[in-house]
């Protein structure tokens, strides 16, 4: 790298460090170009992008049917908001309610945005058709969520740098352990007037967790025994990334509210969901939620094409495939490593748990070892490193990212 586009790199992060709030603490890396699995800096180095922004960039970067559905659009028409109709809004209704099987969706930009809407769902329902009586309603959620940054939404986050100092909290909310079906049933039985129980199919941020075979369908069944909704929260996990075209597909249950977002849009644009049945999404009247973006004709155009893609380059099939070797490998491999002491995940979301305690940089260190080694991946919660690079990767790339993956660990312990 020569000092003349060293100093490109910095100055961009300098900008940022100087006019921006400090609310994340991004890899060293400034990137400007980006091309199915793969981004470049503005020193013009290549890299694999192995986050795949959080899971939203699914379809790989500036997926060319997704970028031509944004353009014409685009000199089309951007945004009406929901006091008119639109031609595009419609269309993608029928489509995403087809999709997925549900009979309505209500539209929304952001994932927090998707999620906050699914609890006024789930509570409205609770006071208007489950007669639990008004501001009694409670939702049980899990610990160690992650389901976005509102204000409500932290309220019941055990992350203490997401909770403190952003307080009062809202109310209404119970948390279980995850992955414990004793406690969902001991918490129904123990609390009054449950209306919902809210749950990643698995919890990404909080580092990969997969809960136990079965577990979600019992969960679903509980619920219904006991009329609670169940509320699957598949920002992350939705949209293929997990080797099915929803990761509570391997359970083959239909949740009474589902949350999409993020690979909705295949990254392109901001684009969110929640599908329910007419049942539940009627409680909803005019002037009782919305948002000036929600349901624009650009986010309807872009999200048709993301999903078309989906299926269209059969993204579930090859994230199941491709999810099975790189966790045979890396297995494989970790069984001679003492810094690895585990991998898990499901179809291309996963992640290996570096062997340190929970407060040292190590998972830290090993990206920016990977990052000079043409690999971008950032820790999770804890000394836990994700991988969830988009679903349009070869097998051929993803042996050569094993490679690059195993290479560094080795480097690193040297
Ligand atoms: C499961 C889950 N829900 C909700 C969100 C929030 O989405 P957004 O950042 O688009 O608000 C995320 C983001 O990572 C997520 O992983």
């Amino acid at each position: 790298m020569s000092i003349k586009n060293q100093s490109l790199s910095t100055s961009f992060i300098a900008l940022e460090n100087k006019h921006g709030a400090h609310n994340y603490h991004p890899l060293e890396v400034v990137l400007s170009k980006g091309k199915g699995v793969f981004v470049w800096d503005v020193e013009g180095k290549k890299y694999y992008d192995f986050l795949s922004a959080y899971s939203a960039i699914n379809q790989g970067h500036c997926h060319p049917k997704i970028i031509n559905a944004l353009k014409s659009q685009a000199e089309n028409l951007t945004l009406t908001s929901r006091a008119f109709y639109n031609d595009k809004l419609g269309q993608y209704e029928k489509f995403i309610t087809h999709y997925f099987g549900f009979d309505k969706i209500l539209p929304m930009n952001t994932g927090a945005e998707a999620v906050e809407t699914a609890i006024k769902i789930c509570r409205k329902y609770a006071y208007e058709k489950m007669k639990i009586p008004e501001e009694k309603a409670t939702i049980i959620v899990c610990d160690n969520n992650f389901h976005g940054r509102t204000t409500t939404i932290i309220s019941f986050s055990n992350d203490e740098a997401a909770r403190k100092n952003f307080g009062p909290y809202t109310p209404g909310f119970v948390k279980i352990p995850y992955n414990d079906i004793d406690a969902l049933e001991n918490i129904i039985q123990t609390t009054e007037n449950i209306a919902g129980f809210l749950v990643e199919p698995i919890q990404g941020e909080a580092g990969v967790y997969v809960p136990h075979d079965g577990y979600l369908k019992k969960a679903k069944e509980i619920c219904e025994q006991n009329n609670i909704l169940f509320i699957a929260d598949e920002v992350q996990t939705g949209i293929a990334r997990t080797g099915k075209l929803l990761a509570v597909d391997y359970e083959n249950i239909i949740p009474d509210i589902l949350i999409l977002g993020k690979a909705l849009s295949g990254g392109v644009y901001p684009v969110s969901a929640v599908l329910a049945s007419n049942k539940i999404m009627d409680v909803i009247k005019p002037g009782q939620h919305g948002s000036t973006f929600g349901g624009n004709p650009l986010a309807a155009n872009v999200a048709i094409a993301a999903l078309e893609v989906v299926k269209e380059e059969n993204l579930a099939e090859n994230a199941y495939k491709l999810g099975r070797i790189f966790r045979k490998e890396l297995n494989e491999f970790i069984k001679n490593s003492d810094l690895v002491s585990l991998v898990r995940g499901k179809g291309l979301l996963n992640a290996i748990v570096i062997n340190d305690t929970e407060d040292s940089s190590t998972a830290l260190d090993i990206c920016i070892q990977l990052k000079e080694n043409g690999l971008l991946a950032k820790p999770t919660h804890g000394n836990i490193i994700r991988f969830a690079p988009p679903l349009v990767i070869t097998e051929d790339q993803l042996m050569d990212c094993i490679s690059i993956i195993k290479k560094t660990i080795v480097e690193f312990v040297n």
